[in-house]
């Protein structure tokens, strides 16, 4: 496993790879790195001979492209834990890519050129955290250039984000293939997640009301109740007694994001919710009964 920081370094190792006709995976993450990140590792490296982990804390996801930097300084930067925990497992990558602003945004990310997917950008998280999936779309699609991967594992937990990089890289005809990951969760059903490290232990336990409150709204629709508002109303409720400061609790069509309709093949409840200092998200897919 092998530590690399600049694209020119990158390329000339992939370019080695490919002309032995290797197959490639990229892994993209931000750090502080738990069991989901290496869940979407080990399946990397079940679907390529060679995987790189890229480990970069986007600036121009955390921004709103007009200054304000939100969270990003904040965010937990543990890069000598992260490469432990990848060189402690079975599926070790070959490369950890960890280039700097400077190497990701040469022209800096508010001059650049970016990436927006209409409509599916600007609905849930993205109504709350505008300009965030521009900064996803594009860093992805930079990390696609620079890694030239054949295939790149996502994780589920980020349905939305997930979408975003299918809709573009359709669009945009990259030559990748995009796998999406179950949540990995911890025992109480708490989704892991690097900001999980903003609540102290006892949120930690009271944070799994979120994943039992998908749960129940999933239970309902199971047992046939098709009001989804008032599923929603009832469950921000409870988010609100345990809490929780909720954003969004939306049934939606699993496809598109759009509006849930009795013809759909598949919705998504998806959630967002701030407990203390930590803003958590969460989804369950469920595929529609009738
Ligand atoms: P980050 O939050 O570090 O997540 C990296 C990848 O791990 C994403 O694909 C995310 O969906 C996945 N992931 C996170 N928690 C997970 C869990 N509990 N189970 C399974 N997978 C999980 O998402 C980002 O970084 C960034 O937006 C990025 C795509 C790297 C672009 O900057």
């Amino acid at each position: 496993m092998k530590t690399i920081n600049t694209v020119a370094e990158l390329r000339t190792t992939v370019a080695r790879w490919r002309a032995n006709g290797e197959r490639v995976a990229l892994v993209p993450t931000m750090g502080n790195l738990h069991a989901g990140h290496l869940q979407l590792v080990e399946q990397a490296k079940k679907n390529a001979n060679r995987v790189i982990v890229s480990i970069f804390v986007n600036p121009m996801q955390f921004s709103n492209l007009n200054g304000d930097s939100g969270d990003f300084e904040r965010y937990p930067r543990t890069f000598e834990d992260d490469c432990k925990k990848l060189s402690a497992i079975d599926y070790q990558p070959d490369i950890i890519f960890a280039p700097s602003v400077q190497a990701m945004y040469p022209a800096g990310f508010k001059r650049e050129t970016r990436i927006e997917v209409p409509e599916i950008s600007n609905i849930l998280c993205g109504e709350f955290r505008p300009g965030h999936f521009v900064g996803v779309a594009t860093v992805v699609a930079k990390l696609f250039n620079m890694a030239q991967p054949d295939v790149a594992v996502f994780g589920e937990k980020d349905f939305q984000q997930l979408l975003v990089i299918r809709r573009f890289v359709t669009d945009l005809c990259f030559p990748v293939e995009i796998i999406g990951m179950p949540t990995v969760r911890e025992k109480n059903g708490l989704a892991m997640s690097s900001r999980n490290a903003y609540l102290s232990s006892e949120e930690r336990e009271r944070a799994a009301t979120l994943y039992q409150t998908l749960q129940q709204a999933q239970q309902q629709i199971e047992a046939g109740e098709r009001d989804f508002a008032m599923i929603q109303t009832q469950a921000t409720a409870k988010l609100e007694k345990t809490g929780f400061r909720p954003e969004y609790f939306e049934i939606r069509r699993a496809q598109d994001l759009q509006a849930a309709t009795d013809t759909d093949k598949q919705w998504v409840i998806l959630a967002a919710a701030w407990l203390g200092e930590a803003r958590l998200i969460d989804n369950i897919v469920m595929e529609s009964p009738d």
